[in-house]
């Protein structure tokens, strides 16, 4: 029987080379210099002003929270239809979330963050309160879902009216670009005040665990950095003048993401082959597919279809019988406004949320894949819907 997963890492480069040389000579802590050579490939890869790698995703928002002053008592905008991660961070620094919808990209919906702030909230001195409970509202953080982007120009034309601070949860738009009116490209990661990635084991690059945060700001990426590393104030006679955090990536997992870096670009490549054969076998079979923003290199990091509740199988039925013939799928995930710690967290109307949760089925997505499996995943999907 086949045994397609849904997504895992491809190491195919460089990996063990650059791993052996961090084994041979020692360097396997975040002390070595293949720390370094990755945040600048990744800083010269995106066009940042800097990087500071870390031990995950999360860690990486974590700081990107605390470095935009988030605090005890705040309030940050963020949607409920994405990976828990984005919003622990929140509750780590004794903030709240407050959830907002998303429009078709399954990225933040501006037009519903604009009418939020303008009609539940107060704005006054250049601060935002919630109007119900008084609440300040202090950022906003922004998921480049499945690799999508969102609306960035207007999501912080709405932040700048606002004095808000925008953190960019790019964790898996790792390669996503835009290109600006005049031809230049914009890298996912780099749209807002702070941008975070994670290299987890199912992102398009991995290395095992780990993340990376860029700020607009290159004083506050310098702090973040020496947050990072334990807020070394004098590192001779170990003074500590803040609260620090043991978040750096070792140098053998920067090692395997200068590698994967080196493979990007063939990564995306294969995720656009991918798509583009299961979408090719979809439409000619009325199953629809989640598309990307236009005018987007999108990096496609997972494939989504809507799966119609019509359908003779539930969405569950599906994924189960798919599972029975060696198939690897997912739900997209339970919302984080459902989530015990968040359940009693307000919301906004969150419409799409609910429509995209009911609907969408993640399908296999590995750049390992090969485009035969992936149309033999398309053709069984088609099968079942069919009541084969
Ligand atoms: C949207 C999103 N945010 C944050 C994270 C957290 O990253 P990590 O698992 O590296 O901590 C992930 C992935 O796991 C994610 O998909």
């Amino acid at each position: 029987m086949k045994n397609i997963p849904l997504s895992i890492p491809n190491v195919c480069g460089n990996e063990v080379k650059y791993v052996s040389e961090t084994l041979a000579d020692g360097w396997i802590s975040a002390v070595g210099p293949y720390v370094s050579k990755f945040e600048n490939a990744m800083k010269e890869y995106i066009g940042s002003n800097g990087a500071v790698a870390v031990a995950s995703g999360s860690a990486a928002l974590h700081l990107a929270y605390l470095e935009a002053g988030v605090g005890l008592g705040d309030v940050v905008l963020v949607p409920a239809l994405t990976f828990i991660a984005s919003v622990n961070p929140v509750a780590y620094l004794k903030a709240e979330p407050y959830f907002i919808d998303v429009d078709d990209t399954l990225c933040m919906d501006p037009v519903k963050l604009e009418a939020f702030l303008t009609n539940k909230c107060l704005f006054e001195n250049g601060i935002v309160k919630i109007k119900e409970n008084n609440k300040r509202v202090k950022a906003i953080c922004v998921v480049d879902i499945f690799g999508n982007l969102a609306d960035y120009e207007r999501i912080n034309e709405i932040a700048s009216k606002y004095n808000l601070v925008v953190i960019e949860d790019a964790a898996e738009a790792v390669g996503s670009y835009q290109i600006k009116s005049d031809g230049t490209k914009q890298y996912a990661g780099t749209f807002t005040d702070y941008g975070c990635f994670s290299f987890n084991g199912n992102k398009i690059m991995s290395t095992g665990g780990g993340g990376m945060v860029f700020a607009k700001d290159t004083e506050h990426l310098e702090h973040i950095r020496f947050l990072s590393t334990q807020a070394k104030s004098n590192a001779w006679y170990f003074y500590h003048d803040e609260v620090g955090f043991n978040y750096r990536l070792s140098n053998t997992a920067a090692a395997i993401g200068v590698a994967q870096l080196e493979n990007l670009e063939n990564f995306v490549k294969q995720k656009h082959i991918l798509y583009d054969t299961y979408k090719a076998i979809f439409e000619k079979n009325g199953i629809e597919m989640l598309s990307f923003r236009d005018n987007i290199r999108a990096n496609k990091w997972f494939f989504s279809i809507l799966w119609n509740e019509d359908n003779k199988l539930s969405r569950d039925e599906l994924m189960a019988k798919l599972k029975e013939r060696g198939i690897e799928t997912r739900p997209v995930w339970g919302l984080i406004n459902e989530q015990k710690p968040y359940q009693n967290c307000g919301h906004d109307d969150l419409e799409r949320t609910y429509y995209y949760k009911n609907k969408i089925v993640n399908i296999p997505c590995s750049t390992n894949l090969t485009v035969e499996d992936a149309e033999y995943v398309a053709n069984e999907i088609i099968k079942l819907k069919n009541g084969e």
